[in-house]
């Protein structure tokens, strides 16, 4: 029998995200390349508390790098230290990290590599620093809001996807001489609706990062409108509010590790547009189309960047760290750092300065 150098796991928890399972293929096949066994656990957090997990090989991760989703399945419920089950019609919060810890030492896994964005790297900070389990995070997520990483893997899916959605919109609303808003995802941070409203070439951009006026959005229009240009095209993120006014909820999701899920900006703002100006206004949502599918070459290559690297260090036993890309090169920043608060777009950065020279209006 070959010698075992050690054993690992591997999960993906929150929402998914395109490239999951190109990071997946890539930590396992650097495990099994540096003889070690890896377990795949299921369905992100739960499956560490229940036990649910198997051990992968080659032939598990055989064909999924351009695959959307994640082979392990997630969840962004099931909290092991404020874990929700429903009694008699009401949540009840236990703490299930005993259970975390006994299913780890019992398979003498040394390692968890977490693929995951703020909640589930929170999760996993905490493990490292109450519970003595070592871990290695990645950073996932769409809305590309992590902090110590310029980049998340997803996010250059989404806004491709967001891209050609603009693009799509341009021929309708050019057709029909129409106000076309399409909302997009990305919480509390406008990363996604700021590079595809650029790379779409949007009229009007709001963000969360700067509230905004109505009328200056109605005088961008005009404008258009007096130069001869009787369509306007406007990306709007999820979080994007006006000056003085509150965020769109869509829902509260009990038990989940962000319990707010924001939508509704753009249906709000489309209709004060049409009242006030009587131009026919319309909103599309493109919501989880944007997390559905096949990752970009750009995310397969990171997702892969980042895989092997989050194998690497659980190797070379530097754990209790998150990969991250910093100038092009994949590094490592203690975990504990990473979950404070979201990444948001500098106001005064050189990509908003970009926008409003190219005439773009951000609402103030
Ligand atoms: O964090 C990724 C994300 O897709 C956000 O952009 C969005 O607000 C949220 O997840 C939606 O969450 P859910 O999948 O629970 O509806």
């Amino acid at each position: 029998m070959a010698q075992v150098n050690g054993r690992l796991a591997v999960l993906t928890g929150g929402g998914d995200c395109p490239g999951l399972n190109a990071v997946i293929r890539a930590v396992v096949k650097t495990a099994l390349k540096n003889g070690y066994e890896i377990y795949g656990i299921e369905n992100g957090f739960n499956g560490l508390i229940t036990g649910t997990m198997k051990l992968m090989d080659y032939q598990s991760v055989s064909g999924i790098l351009p695959r959307g989703g994640t082979i392990l399945g997630t969840t962004n419920r099931d909290n092991p230290f404020h874990f929700a089950v429903e009694e008699n019609g009401k949540y009840v919060f236990y703490d299930k990290r005993d259970e975390v810890v006994k299913n780890l030492r019992d398979r003498q896994i040394e390692a968890l590599v977490v693929i995951g964005g703020d909640g589930s790297l929170n999760i996993a900070a905490k493990l490292a620093a109450e519970c003595n389990v070592n871990v290695v995070g990645v950073p996932k997520t769409i809305d590309n809001d992590l902090q110590c990483t310029e980049r998340t893997f997803g996010f250059d899916t989404a806004m491709a996807m967001a891209t050609e959605a603009l693009d799509r919109l341009h021929t309708t609303a050019e057709s029909h001489h129409r106000v076309m808003a399409l909302e997009v995802m990305g919480r509390y941070a406008g990363w996604i609706a700021l590079h595809s409203g650029i790379a779409g070439g949007a009229d009007v951009i709001l963000l969360p990062e700067i509230p905004y006026d109505i009328n200056s959005v109605i005088r961008k229009i005009e404008e258009r409108r007096k130069a001869g240009k009787k369509f306007s095209i406007i990306v709007v993120a999820e979080g994007a509010k006006p000056i003085g006014g509150e965020l769109s909820v869509a829902r509260v999701v009990e038990g989940s590790f962000e319990p707010l899920r924001l939508g509704g900006a753009g249906e709000k703002l489309v209709r004060e547009i049409e009242n006030r100006t009587g131009i026919e206004s319309r909103c599309t949502v493109l919501g989880y189309l944007q997390r559905g599918g096949s990752p970009t070459a750009f995310d397969r290559v990171l997702s892969t960047r980042y895989g092997v690297a989050a194998a690497e260090a659980c190797i070379r036993k530097e754990y209790n760290v998150m990969v991250s890309l910093q100038n092009d090169r994949i590094v490592t920043e203690p975990i504990a750092k990473v979950a404070s608060k979201p990444r948001l777009v500098p106001v005064d950065s050189e990509i908003i300065r970009t926008g409003r020279q190219m005439g773009l209006c951000f609402g103030d």
